[in-house]
């Protein structure tokens, strides 16, 4: 079993996706994660810049399987590059800001897809991203599109980063939750758009008790109808 979970920055869908994995006893695949392994191993190879040196990033990654790993424990993913843990050194501003183009990348892509697919034909799986559910798994039928105004997302992540919900930082915040809204919407490849199979969800006004409620209605719904098999 798939379950896509696809949505911008901060519309819930990581929360969701661990507590339904949690409360499904599957495994949770954070895709972004990949995506930022990836990333940090551009960084520390091309003196901090992934600009450019995309093809060299896939390349490694495609020669040495060892290079960047995925484990799991107790439901949680733990990511490796060159054999050290590294899932905490994921979420700095700096990477965030370079991620886009190992998520510009074709080849990047495909490799990212390939190693959650391999993860997918052994476990069952909640996954987390963008293109999940329009690209990766069109055929699943759990699709969830989670959204969220982005003032909203914006006061999530402050809670998150532990800084104020307004002052000049927030607003730093807000333009760069919508500076990735459009990037990641407007970039040409493996675009952010709701599937057109997918169950769409907004949070803005509903605590994550709520979301839950309404993602579990819908699960069992689709689990039951003849179209699961
Ligand atoms: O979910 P996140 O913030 O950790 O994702 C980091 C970046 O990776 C995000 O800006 C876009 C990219 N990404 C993607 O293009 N496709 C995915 N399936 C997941 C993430």
């Amino acid at each position: 079993m798939i379950i896509a979970i696809d949505g911008p920055a901060g519309s819930g869908k990581s929360t969701v996706a661990k507590l339904l994995a949690q409360e499904l006893n599957i495994e949770y695949i954070d895709s972004g994660a990949i995506y930022r392994t990836f990333t940090l191993y551009g960084m520390q190879s091309f003196e901090g810049n992934c600009a450019g040196h995309e093809d060299q990033i896939a390349e490694a990654v495609a020669n040495n399987p060892d290079l960047i790993s995925i484990t799991y424990e107790n439901h949680s993913q733990i990511m490796w590059l060159n054999r050290k843990q590294v899932s905490k050194e994921l979420r700095v501003l700096k990477l965030t800001k370079q991620v886009k183009f190992i998520a510009d990348s074709p080849r990047c892509r495909e490799l990212v897809n390939a190693k959650i697919r391999k993860i997918s034909q052994s476990y069952s799986v909640v996954i987390d991203g963008r293109d999940i559910g329009t690209i990766v798994f069109p055929n699943t039928p759990y699709k969830f599109y989670l959204d969220a105004k982005p003032l909203v997302r914006a006061k999530r992540r402050a809670i998150d980063l532990n800084i104020p919900q307004e002052g000049e930082e927030f607003e730093e915040l807000l333009k760069s939750i919508n500076q990735r809204d459009r990037y990641d919407m407007d970039r040409e490849i493996a675009p952010l758009k709701i599937a057109d199979d997918a169950v769409h969800v907004d949070t803005s006004d509903l605590s994550i008790e709520q979301v839950m409620a309404v993602i579990l209605g819908h699960f069992e719904r689709i689990k039951q109808s003849d179209k699961v098999f």
